[in-house]
């Protein structure tokens, strides 16, 4: 991995999502400082020194934190999971008030010390808190966005090639829309390899994908967070993870293509709502890729999904 020289992630909150972004950072070497900042100090203390314990086998990225909002000063990359979290059978939506007055406290004190920094919104709802810290901030769209729908993604691309008996990196397929129940895969674009996902014969001599079985697995897919959550009360790893993938396309200036949730404006007709649409991801932020093509049925959802977080963040307004 090759990032910027000197670069700086702060991971704000250190919860079960913030902590594991931190230490799959450190793991993946995703930035040169990792720092991790919580109100809580005692938690906070804790995580960063049970982080820095295990730097003899992490390379050369360090880790500070604390519970001042200082340890964030000079970032490039600010990823917040701070707020309140799904309780079993509680939608994201539902944490949008609280979660909104939290974010709305903190960004200004976030940004006096990181002004240049490119801010990652991972506390739920993405999509929702995404327009609210865009307006109380004004940053430019591309500036702070939510990791959105990569997370999705990266579920629906391991479950297709567990059936398709190939590498997760094979399978060329999005979930996009809503970071949550309105969410949906662009089947149109669906690749294994460069077959169509219909098309393809399983190594296995298992039988063809049928529609009706991808509507399964985009059902199994979207719901993937309850199931978890049912089980262990959080989801943490794999959010870690895509975040850590997505602070590195930043930090790398990779220009990598993942669907991020940003604020949209005409993006085939939908403005002022974010969500998730496969974005450029590069050191300048992300940028949806405005001439990404959908099937009628698609685009009916991609509006669907936008009218549902329209209403969702109307009701913070
Ligand atoms: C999930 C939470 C992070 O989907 O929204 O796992």
């Amino acid at each position: 991995m090759s990032v910027m020289e000197n670069s700086k992630l702060t991971v704000v909150g250190a919860g079960a999502v913030g902590s594991s972004v931190a230490y799959a950072a450190l793991i993946r070497g995703s930035a040169r400082h990792v720092a991790l900042y919580d109100i809580a100090a005692p938690k906070v203390e804790a995580e960063v020194l049970d982080l820095a314990h295990g730097a003899q086998f992490t390379g050369s990225s360090d880790i500070i934190g604390g519970a001042d909002v200082s340890v964030a000063a000079g970032s490039h990359v600010v990823v917040i999971t701070a707020g309140a979290k799904q309780n079993p059978g509680q939608t994201r939506i539902e944490l949008a008030g609280v979660n909104a007055g939290i974010l709305r406290t903190m960004l200004p004190q976030l940004l006096e010390v990181a002004p240049n920094a490119i801010y990652v919104i991972v506390t739920n709802p993405c999509d929702v808190l995404t327009v609210i810290g865009q307006e109380a901030t004004g940053l430019p769209p591309e500036r702070i966005f939510a990791s959105g729908t990569v997370l999705d993604t990266s579920r629906l691309r391991w479950r297709l090639a567990q059936r398709a008996g190939v590498s997760t990196s094979s399978v060329h397929a999005h979930i996009i829309g809503e970071h949550g129940d309105t969410e949906f895969p662009l089947w149109s674009h669906a690749t294994i390899g460069s077959v169509p996902i219909l098309d393809w014969e399983p190594l296995d001599g298992q039988p063809r994908f049928t529609k009706d079985e991808l509507d399964r697995i985009a059902v199994e897919v979207r719901d993937a967070a309850y199931t978890v959550i049912r089980g262990k009360g959080a989801t943490n790893y794999a959010i870690g993870l895509s975040s850590a993938r997505i602070v590195e396309a930043i930090l790398g200036d990779q220009h990598a293509i993942l669907p991020v949730s940003t604020v949209l404006n005409d993006f085939h007709g939908i403005d002022g709502v974010a969500l998730s649409v496969p974005s450029v991801v590069s050191a300048a932020g992300a940028k949806p890729i405005m001439n990404t093509a959908f099937s009628d049925h698609e685009l009916g959802l991609l509006r669907h999904s936008a009218d549902a977080l329209r209403g969702a963040a109307a009701t913070l307004r």
